[in-house]
């Protein structure tokens, strides 16, 4: 049985990242007029109360999107009035997931593909995306359910890989999954998140793409702090396959802004190129 619950840790640091790069990448797919799937492989709750007891417990979101004012923040303009969207009172209380970042983007031609295991998280998911159109809401396995829908009719699509890591196996499964998907549907844009808790994980995982034989791999990482073992999340990090071209000169602006504002002593960032065109 799985324990993790996103919303003790809604809005923090990782999110910030993960969200910052979704949404860049959905203002690209929708530029052109043409379909396209969204697949979220672990989709959460879709919205967190961050004035509820799991959010004030941890309180993660004040070193994430409460440090984030809109008026310092232009090049995040996108990604902030989503955010306000939920918070029409102006006071932040509530945050949305990925799904409903997406969800914001998404046309009437548009399909949207959301799983979540969690018995509590999927009931929540599909009450917050009742109203919404062309989206299947699954409580089934992401990983399995992913390449079950590739390649999608439309030919065009945007995954997002986004798991909890609390089963280890999960960081050499999310590469084994991602060659699998990426064999059959070669030109989706596959954004994957990873934490950094253990520096030594995370040099396998980025091993695995490079010998993997995907071209076209992008690495941002921002990190609130020096590498540590032992303590908890340092770090977080997006691996990007097919990235707009668009995306790394966005995070090239963003990231070392975030550094400095929502990073401690030791803090830096990461934006390369993994894996060349
Ligand atoms: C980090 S959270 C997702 C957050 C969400 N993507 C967001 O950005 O708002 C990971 C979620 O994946 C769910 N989960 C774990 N393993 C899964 C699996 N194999 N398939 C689908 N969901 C899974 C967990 O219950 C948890 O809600």
């Amino acid at each position: 049985m799985l324990s993790y619950r996103h919303s003790y840790h809604a809005g923090n640091h990782a999110d910030v990242l993960k969200h910052i790069v979704l949404v860049e990448i959905l203002e690209h797919l929708t530029k052109k007029n043409k379909p396209f799937d969204y697949i979220d492989t672990h989709a959460g709750a879709g919205l967190y109360n961050l004035q509820n007891t799991h959010a004030t417990k941890l309180k993660e979101y004040e070193g994430g999107i409460a440090k984030l004012k809109p008026a310092e923040w232009p090049e995040l303009q996108k990604y902030l009035s989503i955010v306000e969207q939920y918070n029409p009172h102006s006071a932040l209380q509530y945050y949305p997931g990925s799904p409903l970042f997406a969800l914001n983007y998404m046309r009437g031609k548009d399909r949207s593909w959301l799983y979540e295991l969690h018995p509590n998280d999927y009931l929540l998911l599909e009450n917050n995306t009742a109203k919404m159109k062309s989206v299947r809401v699954m409580q089934t396995d992401g990983f399995k359910g992913l390449l079950s829908l590739l390649p999608p009719a439309s030919k065009r699509a945007l995954v997002l890989i986004d798991p909890s890591y609390e089963i280890k196996t999960d960081y050499q499964l999310v590469v084994d999954t991602l060659i699998s998907a990426y064999k059959k549907f070669p030109t989706a844009v596959y954004a994957l998140w990873y934490p950094v808790v253990d520096r030594k994980q995370i040099d396998a995982l980025q091993r695995g793409f490079i010998r993997s034989g995907m071209k076209n791999v992008q690495q941002y990482e921002l990190a609130i702090a020096t590498d540590q073992y032992g303590t908890g999340m340092s770090a977080s990090g997006m691996i990007v396959i097919n990235p707009p071209w668009t995306l790394m000169d966005k995070l090239q602006l963003v990231l070392p802004k975030l550094v400095e504002q929502l990073g401690g002593e030791g803090a830096f960032f990461k934006n390369d190129q993994l894996v060349g065109e």
